[in-house]
C-alpha cells in the first residue's frame, strides 16, 4: 500500500488541473507538499488510502468536488479584521454614495465573504454609521464558492479567535449569547435580515447595480490572467461612482483595469468611472 505522502508530481498535476478547472486556482508545483498535507484528511474521510484512489473517487462521486475545492481555499476570517477598511468606507465613500444616490437602497457585495465576519461586520458599521449620516436603506450581498462556509455564516454563530478583536460595547449592542453554548455569541437577527448569503463563483457569477464591492484576501489565491477577469467583471458590476475595497496586502497596480486608485488617508480604495 502507498503511503499517503507519496503524492507523484503527475498526481499533483491532475489535482491542479481540476483546481483549475473548477475554481480557476493556479497551484504552482511548490505546494505539492501542501496540497498533499490537506489532501490526507479528505483520503481519510472517504475511505481512501493513496492519491491516486482519491483522484479516481473524485473523478467518479461528483459530490466529493465541494469538500476537495475547501481543501485548497483558505477561508480564515475574523471581525473587525483591517478596521482602515471600514474607516474609509465611513469617512469617504459612504457619505459621496449618499449625496450622488439619495434615497436610494444601497448595494454591498462581499465577494469572497468566507464564514460571514466580513458582511456582518460591514452591516454592524453602516448600522453605526447612520448615527452621523442619518438613515438610509441598504442590503448586502454575501457570496463565496464554499457552500459550508456559507451554511456557518448563515447561522452567524461565533466564538474564540474570531470575535475577540471586537470592542465590547459593540459586541454586546450586535449580538446575544447562545444559550447552551458557552462563550458563543450569535448576531442579532435584524443585522442578519440584511444580508443575503448565496454559493457563487466569482468567475461565473454576474451581479448589477452595486454600489460598493468589499474583495479582501481572496484575489491572493489568483494569478495575473485570473485578478484581471475577476476584476473586469467588479467593474461591470457597479453602478457608475460605485466602489470597490481590496485586502490591505492586495494592489491593482499591476493589473490592467479602467479602475481608479484614489488614495485616503485610511488607505486606497478604487472608484469606477464617476459620470452619472
Ligand atoms: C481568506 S477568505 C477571505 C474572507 C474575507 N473576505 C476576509 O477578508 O476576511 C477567502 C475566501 O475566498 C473564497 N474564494 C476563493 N476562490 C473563490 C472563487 N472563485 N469564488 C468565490 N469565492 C472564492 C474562499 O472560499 C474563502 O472563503
Amino acid at each position: 500500500m502507498a503511503a499517503e505522502s507519496d503524492l507523484s508530481l503527475e498526481l499533483f498535476k491532475k489535482f491542479a488541473d481540476i483546481i483549475h478547472r473548477e475554481a480557476s486556482i493556479t497551484l504552482r508545483e511548490h505546494k505539492l507538499v501542501l496540497l498533499s498535507n490537506r489532501l490526507r484528511r479528505r483520503l481519510r474521510a472517504t475511505g481512501q488510502t493513496t492519491f491516486e484512489e482519491y483522484l479516481n473517487y473524485l473523478q467518479t462521486h461528483a459530490s466529493e468536488m465541494r469538500y476537495f475545492l475547501e481543501v485548497i481555499t483558505t477561508n480564515e476570517s475574523y471581525f473587525w479584521r483591517t478596521t482602515a477598511n471600514f474607516d474609509l468606507l465611513k469617512k469617504e465613500i459612504l457619505p459621496t454614495l449618499l449625496e450622488q444616490f439619495p434615497g436610494a437602497e444601497l448595494k454591498f457585495w462581499s465577494a469572497g465573504c468566507s464564514t460571514g465576519e466580513e458582511p456582518y461586520n460591514l452591516a454592524m458599521e453602516l448600522t453605526e454609521a447612520m448615527k452621523t449620516c442619518g438613515y438610509f436603506k441598504y442590503s448586502i450581498l454575501a457570496t463565496d464558492i464554499s457552500a459550508s462556509v456559507i451554511e456557518f455564516a448563515k447561522e452567524g454563530q461565533y466564538t474564540g479567535r474570531k470575535i475577540e478583536k471586537i470592542p465590547p460595547v459593540l459586541l454586546y449592542r450586535y449580538f446575544r449569547p447562545v444559550v447552551d453554548k458557552p462563550d458563543h455569541f450569535e448576531v442579532r437577527p435584524d443585522i442578519k435580515s440584511k444580508i443575503n448569503f448565496r454559493v457563487g463563483n466569482l468567475f461565473t457569477e454576474q451581479n448589477r447595480e452595486i454600489h460598493m464591492i468589499f474583495c479582501r484576501n481572496v484575489m491572493i489565491y489568483f494569478g495575473k490572467p485570473e485578478q484581471e477577469i475577476i476584476i473586469r467583471r467588479f467593474y461591470d458590476s457597479l453602478v457608475r461612482g460605485g466602489w470597490l475595497i481590496i485586502g490591505y496586502s492586495e494592489s491593482l497596480h499591476m493589473i490592467e483595469t479602467e479602475f481608479k486608485g484614489v488614495h485616503f488617508p485610511d488607505g486606497v480604495a478604487y472608484k469606477k468611472n464617476g459620470a452619472t
